[in-house]
């Protein structure tokens, strides 16, 4: 028999892709999307589910304890998206990622918690985290990569946010037997992501005919994971992954921001009088770069989707033909939808 899943966070960029993934490879699954769109959430990304039996969205705050324990109830499973999700909203005021990336967590752990029984297990919770929580890595030591067993050292308000969910998920199963797991993974693209994330910042600009802001001296690496190839990881951690574990998930796709920019400018035969060098981000992560092994050794999950130049063509593609989408984001009129669907309902 199919699953009930809790998704939480599922009108974000992640989010809507996997429940659009699960639906996709497990037809017989159902999901409920629990999202309070945020400035993030977008129930566009989702319109094409609008209908199908299998999906239903709740609008509601993962903070609300009454709401949350009602979904949690009725569902075989937590995956849990939802989170203040971009860095430098979280230079500018970090209190709503206190509120809820661990305040939001901690109440959908209690929700979870009260399922458990007296040997422990109980609702499996696959808590999504980021690579981030590792903290940052040197240019001069390519070698190095993070591993679980790096230890959690943010730099930044919203890493540190995540870390402080994360601790919070390892202490529910240790605590109360929660039958918990942590992913953690690098840098997602791909599309539906918020046009504030520099690769769909960079492309919405330049078919706008702008420049593109690159921070810093570009120098800094990221490790660069197609959004399907990261939902496909996170199905198989729900499925397979051993209880009170983290694994990491990264595209072995390590590229600098100068490398990103010029590949996105010579996709859009543009040149680099188009790029705009900007002050740094205060405390700008240098590296990232994920040693996903453990995942690969013991689930046998490997990224098939991530492979640079292709995939990121594909994604600048996308962007390209779906104007409509970005544009009624980058406008705000994507926030009429809501009314539009749900207003008279
Ligand atoms: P996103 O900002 O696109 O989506 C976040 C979603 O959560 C939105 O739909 C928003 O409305 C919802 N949300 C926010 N606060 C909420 C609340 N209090 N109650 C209910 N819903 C709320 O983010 P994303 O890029 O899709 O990231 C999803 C998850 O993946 C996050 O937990 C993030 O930390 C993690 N992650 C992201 C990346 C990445 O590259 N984007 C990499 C690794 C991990
Ligand atoms: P971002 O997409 O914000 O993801 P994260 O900070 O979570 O890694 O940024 C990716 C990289 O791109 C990061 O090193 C910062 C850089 N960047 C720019 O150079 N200019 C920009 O306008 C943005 C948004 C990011």
């Amino acid at each position: 028999m199919g699953r009930h899943l809790l998704v939480t966070g599922g009108c974000g960029f992640i989010g809507s892709n996997f429940v659009r993934f699960v639906l996709t490879h497990r037809p017989d699954w159902s999901v409920t999307n629990l999202d309070c769109l945020s400035y993030s959430g977008n129930l566009e990304n989702l319109a094409d589910l609008e209908g199908d039996a299998r999906y239903e969205f709740v609008r509601g705050d993962i903070r609300d304890r009454e709401l949350v324990e009602k979904l949690v109830e009725r569902c075989d499973a937590v995956v849990h998206f939802a989170a203040e999700s971009h860095v430098d909203r979280s230079i500018m005021d970090s209190r709503p990622f206190v509120e809820t990336n661990v305040l939001g967590t901690q109440t959908l752990l209690e929700a979870a918690r009260k399922h458990v029984g007296e040997g422990g297990g109980g609702k499996r919770f696959v808590h999504v985290s980021t690579d981030e929580v590792y903290g940052s890595l040197p240019l001069d030591r390519p070698d190095l990569k993070f591993t679980e067993a790096t230890p959690l050292h943010t730099n930044s308000p919203y890493s540190a946010s995540k870390a402080g969910s994360d601790l919070l998920v390892g202490a529910y199963h240790h605590t109360f037997g929660l039958d918990a797991v942590i992913t953690r993974c690098s840098n997602n693209f791909g599309p539906y992501q918020f046009p504030e994330k520099v690769i769909p910042l960079f492309v919405t600009n330049l078919i706008e005919g702008k420049k593109v802001p690159l921070y810093g001296d570009g120098k800094n690496v990221r490790d660069w994971l197609h959004v399907d190839d990261h939902c496909e990881a996170v199905l198989t951690v729900l499925e397979k992954g051993r209880s009170g574990e983290v694994y990491n998930i990264g595209g072995n796709n390590e590229r600098s921001n100068l490398e990103l920019t010029h590949a996105i400018l010579q996709i859009m035969g543009k040149g680099s009088q188009m790029i705009q060098p900007v002050a740094d981000r205060l405390g700008h992560d240098r590296r990232y770069a994920i040693d996903a092994s453990k995942i690969r050794r013991e689930l046998g999950w490997a990224p098939t989707r991530s492979a640079w130049p292709r995939a990121l063509e594909q994604t600048v593609q996308w962007y390209v033909k779906n104007t409509r989408w970005w544009q009624r984001v980058k406008s705000g009129e994507y926030r009429r939808y809501y009314e539009q669907q749900y207003g008279k309902r």
